[in-house]
């Protein structure tokens, strides 16, 4: 058993494929935990986490869930995988961390909302783009009104793969920019419609257009793709008063205000009139700070379990369900070349 400070948390991980190397990293890093354990069903994954990080690691997760002295599980499994660990670390008492999107199906996902309730546990889920300090300006600039009021937002996530199997690009990638939009919008959407193509491995979506309507007029949408060799993580954000951008590689800075728009109600005589009436102003581009969210998120994770009746409002369990459920209508209006699928939100 592994001695501790009291206010040192024993983390363990499961999964250590791709990104759980990540949460190993972040956890190891901070001041106010430890990785205690890690599980991957692959010997390879298992030696690179031992050899790299020196953390013990086992072959099956319940072997972590037995032990006392862990107190929060990091789930960076598959998708397909998530209910049903996620399920037996909060009926073994676990706080969890569970790596977006939440299930691959609404009913689970609420499922487990409530069982974290039940257990009196933090359930959080990983959309790290809400610890990205470039979103938490662009959150802020909306709130503020600094746009005016939105008529939409165009969110692009593309790159060559990883190509998954068990979801299509869809809830691979689109989870985020969900997230995202109803978390700037503090709404849900009304409806949505996605079409999309299977080119690599039918019937898996390799790339999806999502649109979304929202009940304050606002209109969502959203391009993924595993297929496009260019990688984009983008957001634009268009009201009334200015437009606000969010790329987060572009040079000088993730964020760009643009002091510009269309007068609205012109009155015009000639052509030259016409040109004028679009508003001409600045771009700013403000200072954003540079921290990785990931290590944001590790520490707000940490805050969580220590405050296990705090309510989390960056990864809530139940805005993480309600992504669920709109990828699932989604998922229904692909089947249905396109047509609208109208939402309606199960509360926990
Ligand atoms: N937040 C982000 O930006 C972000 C980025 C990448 C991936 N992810 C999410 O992280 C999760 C994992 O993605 P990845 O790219 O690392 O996938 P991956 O396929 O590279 O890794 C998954 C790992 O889980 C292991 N595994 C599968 N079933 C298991 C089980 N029952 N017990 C223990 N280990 C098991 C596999 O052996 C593999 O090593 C997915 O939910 C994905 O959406 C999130």
């Amino acid at each position: 058993m592994t001695t501790k400070p009291s206010d040192i948390l024993n983390i363990a991980v499961i999964g250590l494929g791709r990104w759980g190397p990540n949460h190993v990293r972040n956890f190891s890093n901070l001041s106010g935990s430890q990785v205690v354990a890690a599980a991957d069903i692959e010997a390879k994954n298992r030696d690179r986490i031992q050899a790299n990080f020196g953390v013990e690691t086992v072959d099956d997760y319940r072997k972590i869930l037995d032990r006392p002295e862990v107190d929060a599980v990091v789930v960076c499994t598959p998708t397909a995988t998530h209910f049903e660990i996620v399920k037996a670390a909060l009926e073994a008492g676990k706080h969890v961390l569970c790596e977006k999107p939440l299930t691959h199906k609404a009913d689970d996902a609420w499922e487990l909302v409530r069982l974290a309730a039940d257990k009196k546990r933090q359930l959080m889920t990983g959309h790290i783009f809400l610890f990205n300090p470039g979103i938490e300006y662009l959150e802020k600039a909306v709130q503020e009104g600094l746009a005016g009021p939105l008529y939409y937002i165009n969110a692009i996530r593309t790159n060559l793969g990883p190509f998954r199997s068990d979801v299509n690009a869809a809830w691979d990638l689109a989870s985020h920019d969900l997230y995202i939009f109803n978390h700037l919008l503090k709404m849900r959407p009304s409806w949505v419609a996605a079409t999309g193509g299977s080119y690599l491995r039918n019937p898996v979506e390799d790339i999806v257009f999502l649109t979304l309507q929202y009940p304050n007029g606002v209109m969502g949408h959203i391009h993924v793709s595993w297929l496009d060799p260019k990688k984009v993580r983008a957001l634009t954000v268009v009201g009334e008063n200015k437009m606000i951008t969010w790329d987060e590689f572009a040079n000088p800075g993730p964020v760009v205000i643009y002091d510009r728009s269309v007068v609205r109600d012109p009155v015009y005589d000639t052509f030259g009139e016409f040109q004028l009436l679009t508003k001409e102003g600045d771009l700013l581009i403000p200072r954003i700070p540079s921290q990785e969210p990931m290590s944001r998120q590790a520490k707000y994770f940490l805050e969580a379990c220590r405050n296990p009746e705090r309510p989390i409002d960056r990864g809530s369990p139940d805005q993480a369900a309600e992504v669920v459920q709109i990828l699932e209508a989604a998922s229904q209006s692909l089947e249905n070349r396109g047509a609208k699928v109208d939402l309606t939100f199960n509360s926990p």
